[in-house]
């Protein structure tokens, strides 16, 4: 019984993920197996949505058949195995030329009636014409989510992650970052996002079922976590 009370208890406030790497098409889980382990975890934890977002970039060149091809094995695995969570899925898009031709060509995968694209910049280059990218998403109504803002190397003033905002841009933060599981100068900005109520999305960005799987299920335990909802207005129920 006195474990009970030591225990740390998860009280878990948003019911649906919309980061993750559970379809063995990227640098993801390697198997179904993994990612059927993985969402039961979740589902164990209060999750009643996951929306998948394999990589789509110029490393990991899915198509949008190739993924959805993937998704639907899972779906059978997910029904074969009697689980109830709801599975949605899109993508994540990098800043590059796979990302401009699949505006260009108005073939996103996006998800829910908001039509939200998830994407992310190279580790290391500063986005260029971002307002023109930004403009041609929204002209075809598709509402852009930057992934992660806090790991981006050449982002660190408030000043900097205002001006991405004005620019019609919603943020999407990794929980893992407030474990500090990429390095201090992310948990120091996604501290900063969080404090100045920034944030709109929480995502896993899970990838495996060891540590990314442990390290998030530590987060969702934390003070930190209680806390963003106190400044934030997390629309990750919403969808
Ligand atoms: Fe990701």
């Amino acid at each position: 019984m006195l474990f009970q009370f030591l225990k740390k208890e998860t009280k878990l406030q948003h019911f649906c993920d919309l980061h993750s790497h559970l379809l063995p098409i990227d640098d993801g889980v390697k198997d179904f197996s993994e990612a059927l382990l993985i969402i039961k975890e979740l589902e164990n934890l209060g999750f009643k949505k996951l929306i998948i977002t394999p990589h789509i970039n110029n490393r990991f060149t899915n198509t949008n058949k190739q993924v959805l091809k993937s998704f639907n094995l899972l779906e059978q695995k997910i029904v074969e195995e009697k689980l109830s969570i709801q599975l949605e899925v899109a993508a994540e898009y990098n800043y590059d030329e796979v990302f401009f031709e699949a505006i260009k060509n108005n073939s996103l995968l996006s998800f829910s009636k908001e039509k939200y694209v998830l994407f992310e910049f190279h580790k290391h280059h500063k986005p260029l014409n971002l307002e023109h990218t930004i403009y041609n998403l929204r002209k075809l109504d598709y509402q852009p989510i930057l992934a992660h803002p806090e790991r981006y190397p050449f982002y660190n003033t408030l000043d900097e992650y205002q001006k991405l905002k004005e620019m019609g841009l919603l943020f999407q933060i990794n929980l893992l970052s407030l474990e500090k599981f990429y390095s201090k100068e992310s948990y120091k900005k996604v501290k900063l996002l969080l404090d100045n109520g920034l944030v709109d999305f929480l995502g896993s960005d899970i990838h495996n079922s060891s540590k990314y799987l442990e390290v998030f299920k530590k987060s969702l335990t934390s003070k930190n976590y209680q806390k963003i909802f106190q400044t934030n207005t997390i629309k990750n129920n919403y969808l």
